[in-house]
């Protein structure tokens, strides 16, 4: 069973239900996209009790946790109440994700490289630091998970100050009773993905995201408008380096602390002059990274998550074909602020070959497909090069439409730059 509704679960799904051991695949809630794939439950990613119910009543035998949410709120725990397995990190570990303050700490204690900071619990000490501070732009962290929306970076006091006020002020609710206040680093970000079982550590391959909501990385930031794989700039010592000086100790750290990882722990990493340095971690797949990964991936993902659990991953390696992918993102107008939605999507049949189109937000309605979300569809472009992998997601997305449909016309462009060098 896959939990969740997004592009990314979609993925998962798509790339479970195509292993050897030939599941029989659940999704909950799940989406129109995975319906011909997986039985669709009506039980929301939030209700574990009732996921929980289901795995027991239905005899799953392993449920697969798409967002942090319910990881965050210990979803894991509760399964293994009931002897139920689940490919993810126990609460205590998903705190990587959900808690600014405790990633921070605990990569100072690591000593994994990452911005220096500051942590703050009154609004007062946080202002009072703004202005003792030269040091501009810098960064202002809610503490808690916020969607992706938690985060500024301020080019000016002003700016700053902004955004400790809304923290301070309940913007993100309990999220931003804390707050870290960091460095900006400069640099070429990156999202790294493993598969570990706190132990092992099976490398994925690192994909780029466009967090920007507009062209030439322009706008607020949002879960994700695209992103490309491979990433031709990061060098095999960079990502070595990754490994090394980030993953390991992290996950080193976090068993110290009698909290050991087990599942996909993605790290976002900025490649700055002096190398590479922790922006953040997240106790799940990244979305949309995952829709330009998996389709790429060669070795079996049911097979892998179950060596996991087993603490079976000695030895293994994950395999990649050279095929290159791009992913657009098609969103609804306005996102990521408000959006309407119920808004009819048309032109989805006869897409060109070489094209996977993930569902996100959309619903299904005697028989018409309708936007049901921020994010809508993923298009995911698939090529012997970027260029032509690049090519077929936009000629897939100019056929597609629905009023007020938004994407950002620019994912990947930088790379086929790269791909001639
Ligand atoms: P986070 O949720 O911590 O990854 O922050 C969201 C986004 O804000 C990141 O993907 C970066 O683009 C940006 N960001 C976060 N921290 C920093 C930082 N210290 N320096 C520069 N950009 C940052
Ligand atoms: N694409 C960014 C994320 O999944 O958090």
């Amino acid at each position: 069973m896959v939990v969740g509704s997004g592009g990314r679960e979609h993925a998962l799904v798509e790339a479970l239900a195509a292993s050897r051991l030939e599941p029989e695949m659940y999704a909950a809630p799940g989406n129109p996209g995975m319906a011909g794939i997986a039985k669709t439950v009506d039980i929301p990613a939030s209700d574990l009790a009732a996921l929980r119910d289901f795995a027991r009543e239905n005899e799953i035998d392993l449920t697969v946790v798409g967002p942090e949410d319910p990881l965050i709120g210990g979803i894991v725990e509760c399964f293994s109440e009931e002897d139920l397995a689940v490919f993810g990190p126990s609460r205590a570990a998903a705190r990587i994700e959900g808690s600014k303050v405790f990633a921070k700490e605990l990569m100072h204690h690591a000593g994994v490289p990452t911005a220096e900071f500051e942590v703050f619990d009154r609004e007062e000490s946080a202002l009072a630091y703004l202005y003792s501070t030269e040091r501009y732009p810098l960064v202002v962290k809610a503490d808690g998970a916020a969607a992706g929306k938690g985060v500024t970076v301020a080019r000016t006091r002003e700016e700053a100050e902004e955004a400790v006020r809304a923290c301070f002020g309940g913007k993100f609710g309990p999220a931003g009773r804390r707050i870290v206040i960091e460095e900006c680093l400069e640099g070429r970000e990156a999202s790294v993905f493993v598969i570990t079982d706190g132990e092992e550590v099976l490398p994925f391959l690192p994909a780029q995201d466009y967090k920007a909501a507009y062209d030439g990385n322009r706008g607020p930031n949002t879960g994700g408008m695209g992103a490309y794989s491979p990433i031709f700039w990061m060098e095999p010592a960079t990502y070595a380096a990754i490994l090394e000086e980030i993953i390991r100790p992290t996950l080193h750290q976090l068993s110290l602390i009698g909290s050991p990882y087990t599942g996909v722990l993605y790290a976002g990493v900025m490649v700055t002059p002096e190398g590479p340095k922790a922006l953040e971690f997240n106790c799940r797949f990244g979305d949309p990274e995952t829709q330009v990964l998996l389709p790429r991936m060669q070795s079996d993902l049911l097979e892998l998550m179950i060596a996991c659990g087993e603490h079976d991953l000695s030895g293994r390696e994950v395999e990649w074909s050279s095929e290159k992918t791009v992913c657009v993102v098609l969103a609804s107008e306005g996102y990521p602020e408000d959006y309407d939605t119920g808004v009819e999507i048309t032109g989805l049949e006869n897409l060109p070959a070489g094209v996977y189109v993930y569902h996100a937000g959309t619903e299904e309605r005697d028989g018409r497909l309708y936007t049901a979300g921020g994010r809508v569809l993923n298009v995911v472009g698939t090529g012997p090069s970027i260029l032509e992998a690049r090519a077929r997601a936009y000629a897939a997305v100019e056929q597609i439409h629905f009023e007020g449909m938004h994407y950002r016309t620019d994912i990947a462009l930088e790379a086929i730059e790269l791909e001639d060098l």
